[in-house]
Parts: C-alpha cells; structure tokens; sequence
C-alpha cells in the first residue's frame, strides 16, 4: 500500500542524553505540533534528524529502534554538519533573508557546500524508504533542493513541497548567491505551497526573472513537466486545544496562576526566541504603555514566555541578552513590593501550563516582525472558551490575512501597539465575544487536517493533470 513519507528538518521528537540515558521530548515549532496528528496513522513515515549529534553507531542503532514504533526514522547529522548546514546556512543565511533580515545574512560558499551535502544525505535516506507509489511531503527551508534531487532518483514520485517561513519579494530574494540553484530545488515538486497568497506571488516572480519560467493560474512549465505553486494557510488542531483548555487539570492550574500572578488582568507572551518575533519591540511598547497610563499600574502583568532556541547562532544570544536586560530594567523601574509588571520566563513548558496561560490572559500580545503563519495566536483563540479576550495580532504574521477580528497592528508602529493594548484592556466583553466567536468558527474550520487533505487533494489532482498535460 502506497504510504505518505513526511520529511523536514527537525523530527517531532527532540533526543536528549541525560546521565548515558536517552530521552525523546516534543519538538518546539508550529511543524512538530502542527503535523504530530497526522503521521503516526498507518504505514506513514516522517524522516528527521532527532536534534542531537549522535556519532556512535551503537546509539544511533537504539535511537532507529526507540523512534521506529512511532512511525519515525532518524537522519544522523555530524557535528560539522549541525554547525554548517543547520546553524550556518539554514539559519544565518536563509532565515535572515527570508524574514526580511537581510542585514543578518552572512554569504559563505562552505556553508553552501554543506546545505547541498545534507539535502543530499536526505534524499540518499529517503531514498532507501520509498515505494514508487509513494507519496513524499517535503518541509520547510532547510530542504530546499531536495524535491530536484528526489525528482532525479524517482522520477514518477509524487512530491509536495511546503514552506512553513515567508517567501521574501524577488528583491530580497535575489540577494542570496545561490538564488537560481535553490529555485530549482523547489522546482522539482509537483506542487509547492506556501501560507499566504503573497508568498506564493513572491516565489512565482522570482523564478519568473531569475530563471525565466512562467506560466497562468500557479502552474509553471519547466519545458519538460509541469508543476503547481498555491498557497494553503495551516490550521491547529483545534479539539486538542479547547480540549486542554476544558480538563479539570488546566482549569485547576489557571485558578492557581491567577491568584499567584495576583493582577486583574494578564496579557501573554509566548514565542522561540527569535529576532523575527518582535520581542524587544513588544517589550519596549509595554514599558511606554505603563508610562502613558498610570492607572494600570499594578493592575496589569506582562507573562512572557521565552523559548530558548538555536542558543549557539550569535544573534540568537545577542537578542537573549537584550531581552534580560529590557525585562531586567523595565521591572526594575517599574516593580514595587506587591507587583511585578513582567513575569519572564525562559524555558520550554508543557501543553498543560501554556493552556493555562492562554485561559487566563485577556489579552494575546502577538507581534512579530514577520513570521510565514504564527500558531500562538491560533492556539489562544482555540484555547477561549468562554469567548472573552482580546488577540493583538502583527500584520506581518501569515495568520492577519485569516483573523481580521483581531487588533492588527504593524509592530514597528510603537504608539499603535500602546494604544492597541489600552483597547484591549478595556474593550467591554460583549464586543471581545463578538470578535473571538468569529474567528473561533474560522479556526474550527480551517484545522489542521483541513489544511493536510487540501494539500493532499491538491497533489492529486496536481498528478491527473501531469498525465492529461502528457498525453495531449
Ligand atoms: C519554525 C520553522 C521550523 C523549525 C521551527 C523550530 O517553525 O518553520 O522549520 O523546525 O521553527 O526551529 P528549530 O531551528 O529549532 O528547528
């Protein structure tokens, strides 16, 4: 029977040795959540690396065995490889440009070497997994050149392609050396996907004016096959959350954090620390809100969520100084004896805690710079079940275009941030039930096995035309 093989870069597992012993964690990311319902049905098979260097073989023999029952297979990166492939180019190269960061971006032609390495040390273990009726779904920019390099080992393959991150307008995109090899990576796919309708138009005219392709409706013609480009914005799974948010454990542990935070209301925080969230940004229009209204004071806590991630990439570390020193200073400014303004934490913590926390916020601060979707937002709507609260949304975020009933505000825009937190700390109840029903009903909706049985759909369809294209 035909199987689906889910690859990217990260597994939904993390691997951790503590004490000679390993330990398997959930990956943080909205990937890992997003997709963890889908691949352990059946024969599935998502191919990963488990987030640890693992050299020895013995080890690396256990960890095939631990993971295999839940329908996962590991990629081993070596230490070179973890240093080049997914700090160096992944992450200082693409995520920067990507994110309209290009002023981070570093330009190394070894750190390019190496992507091409790994993306190919995938495919040689994909490879050894696929049936030819397969169907392999390839995930997000680590992976760039991996459907082209699939494409040529299993040339009738069905192969989907997904960016999770925003794809940057062809002027940004145009920066990066090796911008016509890393299209043609893409291009090997049947049918590539993007969050967002302005994504999908980015990539199109890059590979319109760098390689020349064109075509109407999302199909691009390469001359010898076809492919579709579309954009399908991703959903959470939606029960799961308002399931949480319904035990008697989350509502016991809300109660407790309420007493304990101690103010009458609680705007949240929660995002990896990365430059493209916005969170000294965020920080900043807090400390001007609690200087323009003297009246919240000690009646307002900022509870923020740090999750530490890609800790050895120096910008990474420059931002977790920033934020310990803007937190540091604005609590220090602004505490007294029976109130903290900002409760900081920096740690990852469990479903259970963060349901918690979004139940009892009345405000979600969610403001990235620019971010390809954002499931944080998605997460604290579906976690509301009592319909009050109020969601602060980027308009850089993918998931703007899905919830206009949210406060949308730009985040370089400092005032607007003040003065969308004074809104939403006094927009009265009936009016936050209005907007947090209606985009209730769009996240029900639009879930997270509505987003993967479109994209499947899509593929399918994507493999009919091919042939009525062929043959006619
Ligand atoms: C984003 C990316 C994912 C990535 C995740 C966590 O959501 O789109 O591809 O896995 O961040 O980042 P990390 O570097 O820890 O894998």
């Amino acid at each position: 029977m035909a199987k689906l093989i889910i690859v990217s870069n990260r597994l939904p597992v993390k691997l951790q040795e503590k004490d000679g012993k390993l330990t398997y964690t959930t990956s943080e990311g909205g990937l890992a959540t997003g997709l963890g319902s889908i691949y352990k049905k059946q024969d599935n098979l998502w191919i990963g690396w488990p987030g640890m260097v693992i050299e020895d073989t013995g080890k690396q023999k256990i960890v095939i065995e631990d993971i295999r029952k839940d329908n996962m297979y590991p990629v081993f990166l070596t230490e070179n490889e973890v240093k080049e492939f997914y700090e160096g180019f992944s992450n200082e190269t693409l995520w920067p440009t990507f994110h309209y960061f290009s002023q981070y971006a570093i330009y190394e032609q070894n750190l390019w070497e190496t992507y091409v390495e790994v993306n190919q040390k995938y495919c040689d273990e994909i490879v050894k997994h696929a049936s030819p009726n397969d169907t392999i779904w390839v995930h997000d920019y680590q992976l760039l050149l991996l459907p082209s390099m699939l494409r040529e080992k299993l040339p009738d393959a069905t192969i989907g392609f997904f960016q999770h991150i925003p794809f940057p307008s062809y002027e940004v995109f145009r920066l990066l050396p090796w911008r016509k090899e890393l299209l043609e990576g893409m291009l090997g796919a049947d049918l590539v996907g993007f969050h967002t309708y302005d994504d999908m138009r980015h990539f199109l005219s890059s590979v319109n004016r760098i390689i020349g392709y064109g075509g109407m409706h999302g199909w691009i013609n390469t001359g010898n096959r076809s492919l579709l480009v579309d954009s399908f914005p991703m959903g959470i799974d939606y029960d799961k959350y308002s399931e949480v948010a319904a035990s008697e454990k989350v509502m016991k542990l809300e109660q407790q954090y309420r007493k304990n935070v101690g103010t009458e209301n609680i705007i949240i925080s929660i995002d990896r620390l990365d430059y493209s969230k916005g969170i000294p940004q965020r920080l900043q229009a807090f400390e001007l809100f609690l200087e323009k209204y003297p009246e919240f004071h000690g009646k307002v806590t900022l509870v923020m969520l740090v999750v530490p991630s890609r800790d050895a990439v120096e910008k990474y570390k420059e931002l977790k100084e920033e934020v310990d020193e803007l937190v540091g200073r604005i609590n220090g400014k602004y505490s007294d004896i029976h109130w903290n303004p900002i409760q900081y934490f920096y740690r990852s913590l469990p479903l259970e805690v963060l349901s918690a926390f979004y139940r009892m916020a009345n405000v979600a601060l969610v403001t990235p710079m620019r971010d390809g979707m954002n499931l944080v937002c998605k997460e604290y709507v579906a976690s509301k079940l009592d319909q009050t609260g109020v969601l602060i949304l980027s308009e850089m975020a993918g998931a703007s275009k899905e919830l206009s009933d949210a406060l949308l505000i730009n985040p370089n825009d400092i005032n607007k941030m003040v003065s969308a937190m004074y809104e939403a700390l006094t927009m009265p109840v009936e009016e936050q039930k209005v907007h947090m029903a209606t985009m209730q009903d769009t996240l029900k909706r639009y879930n997270i096995h509505h987003w993967v049985g479109l994209f499947m759909d899509r593929l399918s369809y994507v493999k009919i035309k091919q042939m009525s294209l062929e043959t006619s």
